[in-house]
Order: C-alpha cells, then sequence, then structure tokens
C-alpha cells in the first residue's frame, strides 16, 4: 500500500461536485457527500470517459459519453450500466488540524 498527499485541501471541495486529481500514475476524481469524501479512478473503464466531467445523482457517478453508472463509493459498476465494469476506489484520509488529505493506493 502506498499513502499519497494529494495537491488538494478538503476545503476546496464543494459537497457533491466532481473534483479530478493526478498524482504519480493516478487520475482520481474526489468528491463530498454529507460531509465525507469519496476517491475513485476517473477514467472509465469503457472507452475512458472522464468520469469527473460525469453527473452525480446521490451515490451514482453517470459518466458523460455513455451513462455508465458507478457508486463512488466503492467504484463498482451498476448491473444496470453492464457495458462498464467495476474500477478502483480509494480509502480517503483526512488530516482534521488541517484539512490535508491521504489517498491509500493498493
Ligand atoms: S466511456 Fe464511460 S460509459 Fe462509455
Amino acid at each position: 500500500m502506498t499513502r499519497f498527499k494529494i495537491p488538494l485541501n478538503k476545503g476546496e471541495l464543494q459537497e457533491g461536485k466532481l473534483k479530478r486529481i493526478d498524482v504519480s500514475d493516478y487520475s482520481i476524481v474526489l468528491t463530498l457527500i454529507n460531509g465525507k469524501i469519496y476517491a475513485m479512478d476517473t477514467v472509465c473503464s469503457h472507452e475512458g470517459g472522464p468520469l469527473e466531467e460525469g453527473t452525480l445523482e446521490g451515490y451514482n457517478l453517470i459518466c458523460p459519453w455513455h451513462q455508465g453508472i458507478f457508486d463512488i463509493r466503492s467504484a463498482k459498476a451498476s448491473p444496470k450500466t453492464d457495458w462498464v465494469t467495476d474500477l478502483n476506489s480509494y480509502k480517503v484520509t483526512v488530516d482534521e488540524n488541517n484539512g490535508d488529505i491521504y489517498i491509500d493506493t493498493q
């Protein structure tokens, strides 16, 4: 496991908005839902659509290209859109003293 500090502070994330971060070899989309941060791969498993430009409906992140659906909590593909496959989800840790965000990769 590798832990990265990402170049974004929790205070810069807005509730329900998507934000892309490129760190090391990872391209990750983050969002804040009910005050909790979620992070998953941002390149769609279908044809590489940019999920940071997608739509968030509850915990469903919908790809802007062909509307594949992922659960942002787990990065699992929805069985309703079986043209997409599961992506990687990342554990997020926040330093509550200063808002620094850390991502754990496998
Ligand atoms: S590229 Fe995402 S559903 Fe096709």
